[in-house]
């Protein structure tokens, strides 16, 4: 199973307007943005893929967002259905895939269950040179475009999260988890 963590720094934690979210939302449309890409083929949906996004926002941070490949239902790929899904989750409505609890990036990454865990950086290991074994559960970090704060980036470092670059530019958190399906599809899925 893949399995992505987005750390959104400023994303909020609460109900939210639908119509703002690159603002007042605290840049939910890359949340938005990162769940599609994650979970979404073109008439299909990754039932082998994990989305975690843990929400730092105001007024009620943390909350650990999880929605699960093999069973959301009736979600569809664009920002805004994605958007309306995470407030009403917020407000406390349950729906099948997708569930909410209150813990911080650490605890997260901690009630996680992986064989291994990379943290995607600029400079890090090329993701063409990375072994890949089927069959195994692989965790992905990422940041927003506030990036991956300080102590959690010395966390994921002294617990042996390999560093992957996806290429040689700054990519859009979205970008980057395309280019590790795609190379994993490669890999796995011809
Ligand atoms: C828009 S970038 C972050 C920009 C932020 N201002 C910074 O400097 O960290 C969003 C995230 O995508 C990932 N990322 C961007 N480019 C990457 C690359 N070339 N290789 C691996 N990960 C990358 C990182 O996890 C980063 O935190």
């Amino acid at each position: 199973v893949r399995k992505f963590l987005l750390i959104a720094n400023k994303a909020a934690t609460a109900p939210f307007k639908l119509n703002d979210l690159a603002g007042s939302a605290g840049r939910m449309d890359i949340v938005c943005r990162c769940v599609s890409s994650s979970l979404f083929l073109s008439h299909g949906i990754r039932k082998d893929t994990e989305f975690h996004v843990v929400l730092l926002g105001p007024p009620n941070p943390p909350k650990h967002i999880s929605f699960y490949g093999s069973s959301v239902r009736r979600m569809g790929p664009d920002e805004r259905n994605i958007a309306s899904f995470i407030s009403k989750t917020l407000s406390g409505k349950k729906f099948p895939g997708v569930e909410l609890r209150d813990e911080g990036v650490l605890e997260t990454i901690e009630a996680i269950e992986y064989d291994e865990g990379f943290l995607l950086e600029m400079g890090g290991k090329d993701l063409r040179e990375i072994e890949f074994l089927p069959n195994r559960d692989y965790l992905f970090v990422l940041g927003d475009h506030l990036g991956i704060p300080e102590e959690i980036l010395k966390y994921l470092k002294t617990n042996e999260f390999g560093e992957i670059s996806v290429g040689p530019l700054k990519y859009f958190s979205s970008h980057c988890i395309v280019m590790v399906h795609n190379e994993m599809d490669r890999r796995f899925c011809s």
